[in-house]
C-alpha cells in the first residue's frame, strides 16, 4: 500500500493521546506550582536566616526581662545561659535554691554582663503562692518581657498501678503551676501590651505513648491551654509559643517519678542520646527573636508518628500497641 494513499497516514491511538495530554498538564501545573512554592520557601528560609543572626537576634533579646522556671538544671540551665549570653536580664526560678546560686555563679563567669542574674525560689505546687511569686518577680525590673514555662517533672508507670496522688503531682508540676503562674503574669504584659509566653511542652504533648500516661497527659493539657491562650491573645501585641522537643540529654528521666511516688532515678537510654540542652536553647531563642507560635524540635520519626496519629489513628493506635505489647514481654515498663 502506498504511503501517501488517503487513511493510511499514522493515527495516534487512545493511549499516545492520554500520555501526552499527561505530560502536558503535568508541565503547566509544575510549572505553575513551581513560583508559588519556591517564592515563599525563599522568603522563609531569608527570614529565619535573619533570625539565626546573633547581631540581630541579640539586638532585640537586649534586656528583655526574662523569667525561666526549671532554671535549675536541664534545659533551663541551658536556656539561662543562652538568654544570658543574648543579653537580657533573667530570673532564675525553681525549687533548689542553691543549684540557682551555681546557675547565676556560672553565668557570670562564663558571660560577664551589667545584667546580673537574680535567683527567685518558687515550687510550681505551690498554687496558692503563685500571685505572691510572680509579684516578687514582677518587683524585680518592674515587668517581665518574656516568660518561659520550663519546669517540669516526668513519670514512669502503669496506668493501672499508679497511684491517683501521682497522676495530681505531675499535672499540678506540669499543668497547673504553669497555667498559675501564666495568669499571674498576664495581667502585667496586658498592661503594657507587650510579651512572649512560651511554654516547653513535649512530642508526647502532641502524642500519647504507653506507660507515660501522667506525663502525655498533663503536656497535652499544657499544649491546649497556651494555644487557647494564644488565639484569645491575637488582638494583642503578646505572643505564645508551644515548643515540643523530642528527648533531651538532661535529668529528666532521673528525676521522674513513678507509679508509687518514688523517684524513677534511672538514666534511660533515649533521654542519654537525646538532643544537646544547648543546642534546643538556641532553637528556642531563634523561635523566640522570630515571635514563632509553635516549635516542633524532633527527628524525623516523631515527627511521623504526629502526622500518622492525625492522618491515621487506626495505624497509630496499631503501632502504640504493638509497643506497648512489647515493653510489656520484656517486662521493662519504667524503663521504656
Ligand atoms: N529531657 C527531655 O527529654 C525533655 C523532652 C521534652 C520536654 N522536656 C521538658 O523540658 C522541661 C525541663 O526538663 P529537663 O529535661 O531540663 O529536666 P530536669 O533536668 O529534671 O529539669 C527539670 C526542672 O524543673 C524544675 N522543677 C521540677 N519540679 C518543680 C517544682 N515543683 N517547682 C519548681 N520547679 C520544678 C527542676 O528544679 P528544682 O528541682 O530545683 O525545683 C528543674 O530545674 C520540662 O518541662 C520537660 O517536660 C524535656
Amino acid at each position: 500500500m502506498l504511503k501517501d494513499e488517503p487513511g493510511t497516514e499514522e493515527v495516534p491511538n487512545v493511549f499516545q493521546i492520554m500520555y501526552s495530554s499527561m505530560i502536558h498538564w503535568t508541565r503547566l501545573i509544575a510549572g505553575g506550582l513551581a513560583l508559588p512554592l519556591v517564592f515563599p520557601w525563599l522568603v522563609y528560609n531569608l527570614y529565619r536566616s535573619h533570625f539565626k543572626n546573633k547581631i540581630f537576634r541579640n539586638r532585640f533579646l537586649e534586656d528583655k526581662v526574662v523569667l525561666i522556671t526549671g532554671a535549675s538544671s536541664g534545659l533551663g540551665e541551658a536556656l539561662a545561659h543562652a538568654f544570658h549570653k543574648a543579653g537580657t536580664r533573667v530570673i532564675l526560678a525553681a525549687r533548689r535554691t542553691d543549684a540557682l546560686e551555681k546557675v547565676k555563679k556560672d553565668l557570670m563567669e562564663k558571660y560577664p554582663s551589667k545584667n546580673v542574674p537574680v535567683v527567685l525560689t518558687m515550687d510550681l505546687l505551690d498554687l496558692k503562692k503563685m500571685p505572691e511569686k510572680a509579684k516578687e518577680a514582677l518587683d524585680i525590673y518592674g515587668h517581665i518581657d518574656i516568660l518561659v514555662n520550663n519546669g517540669g517533672i516526668s513519670y514512669r508507670g502503669e496506668i493501672a498501678d499508679t497511684d491517683l496522688d501521682v497522676d495530681l503531682r505531675v499535672m499540678f508540676t506540669n499543668y497547673f503551676g504553669p497555667v498559675a503562674l501564666t495568669k499571674a503574669i498576664l495581667p502585667s504584659m496586658l498592661e503594657i501590651n507587650s510579651g512572649f509566653i512560651l511554654a516547653i511542652s513535649s512530642v508526647q504533648g502532641k502524642i500519647a505513648i504507653p506507660y507515660r500516661s501522667a506525663y502525655s497527659s498533663s503536656k497535652h493539657a499544657l499544649q491546649a491551654f497556651f494555644d487557647t491562650l494564644k488565639s484569645e491573645l491575637n488582638h494583642t501585641n503578646i505572643h505564645v509559643c508551644v515548643v515540643s522537643p523530642g528527648y533531651v540529654q538532661t535529668n529528666l528521666s532521673l528525676n521522674a517519678v513513678t507509679g508509687d511516688g518514688k523517684q524513677y532515678g534511672v538514666m534511660d537510654q533515649a533521654t542519654a542520646s537525646g538532643m544537646n540542652p544547648d543546642e534546643v536553647a538556641e532553637n528556642i531563642i531563634i523561635a523566640t527573636a522570630a515571635k514563632r507560635s509553635e516549635l516542633v524540635l524532633a527527628g524525623l520519626l516523631p515527627k511521623i508518628a504526629i502526622w500518622i496519629r492525625v492522618v491515621c489513628p487506626w495505624l497509630y493506635f496499631y503501632m502504640m500497641g504493638s509497643r506497648a505489647r512489647r515493653i510489656r514481654a520484656s517486662n521493662a515498663i519504667k524503663q521504656e
